[in-house]
């Protein structure tokens, strides 16, 4: 939805924008191809995402200051006001793609799934090895909305000895399960555990709040989510922000003192067309969603 994002955003000359999430640093290079005096703060906590970037940007190199590390820490790194910024959650499809950072089911791989491998963060085999069956259960029931997040879990479990790949978990789950949908099923395990690993939920809604501390009066800031737990954090964040006070109805007097800090510029979430689905089949369960600090 890069048409989309550079069209709310409205990159103009002398402003600065982040790009929370480079990727391979698409929406990136259609900000600074519409307007070639911007400046652009990258964040990836991929260091390969970052190397990639960095190629497919050259010709910008002068524009973009890269920041390798999570948007949870956005305020460490920035130290000016901002003009517009975007998070384009979740993996890039190059991650998916490279079998042995471990995100594919389709290809055999290394049992990995961290987006940031550089850190003492736990990979996909790291966390079974010690994660509980209740808090497996609970992994792949919210975060993969997977109906048979019990079985599966107490089979992944009862394998784990000799669990080194993807196709092996691929197989324990499939054995798990009865039916037609069982790749929907190994989807779904494979994405919660991912969003576990990565942490993904947890730092969102704080990150979201400081890139709105971080913006100027009229600056925007615009969200792709693709997974339902990420747009209600930010549906709940920009409904949050965008209201005065939050005492419970029946006060008489506003006793929070909170003030809103934004406008939601989509009160229903932007979907992509039809079009784009065709051409890019992860952008089917996109939704975006945009606010322009008061
Ligand atoms: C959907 S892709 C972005 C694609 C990018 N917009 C493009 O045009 O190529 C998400 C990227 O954000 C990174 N990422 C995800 N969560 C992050 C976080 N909390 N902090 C920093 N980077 C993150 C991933 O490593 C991945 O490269």
């Amino acid at each position: 939805m890069s048409g989309e994002v550079l069209g709310i955003l409205d990159p103009k000359k002398g402003q600065t924008f982040v790009d929370a999430t480079l990727g391979l640093g698409g929406h990136t290079l259609s900000w600074l191809e519409a307007c070639p005096k911007l400046k652009v703060i990258a964040f990836d906590q991929d260091q390969n995402a970052i190397e990639m970037a960095k190629k497919n940007l050259q010709a910008f190199s002068k524009n973009i200051e890269y920041i390798h590390d999570n948007f949870s820490n956005l305020d460490k790194h920035i130290k000016e006001p901002i003009d517009g910024i975007l998070f384009d959650l979740g993996v890039s499809s190059y991650q998916i793609d490279d079998p042995e950072r471990g995100f594919s089911f389709g290809k055999d791989g290394p049992l990995d799934m961290r987006m940031n491998n550089s850190q003492g963060i736990q990979s996909v085999k790291e966390l079974l090895e010690t994660v509980s069956l209740a808090e497996l259960t609970s992994i792949i029931g919210n975060y993969g909305e997977e109906r048979f997040a019990g079985r599966i879990a107490r089979n992944i479990l009862e394998n784990k000895t000799g669990l080194e790949t993807t196709l092996q978990l691929r197989r324990i789950i499939e054995k798990s399960i009865h039916g037609f949908e069982k790749i929907k099923s190994v989807a779904r395990v494979f994405q919660a555990l991912r969003i576990a690993t990565n942490k993904e939920l947890d730092v969102l809604a704080t990150a979201l709040v400081t890139s709105l501390n971080l913006l100027v009066t009229g600056g925007r800031i615009v969200v792709l989510s693709y997974h339902s737990l990420e747009d209600r954090i930010v549906k709940n964040t920009f409904r949050v922000e965008g209201k005065d006070c939050l005492c419970p109805p029946k006060m008489l007097k506003c006793v929070c003192r909170h003030k809103k800090k934004i406008k939601i510029l989509t009160t229903k979430p932007m979907l992509p067309t039809k079009e784009e689905t065709e051409k890019n089949s992860r952008s089917r369960s996109a939704k975006l969603r945009a606010a322009e600090k008061l």
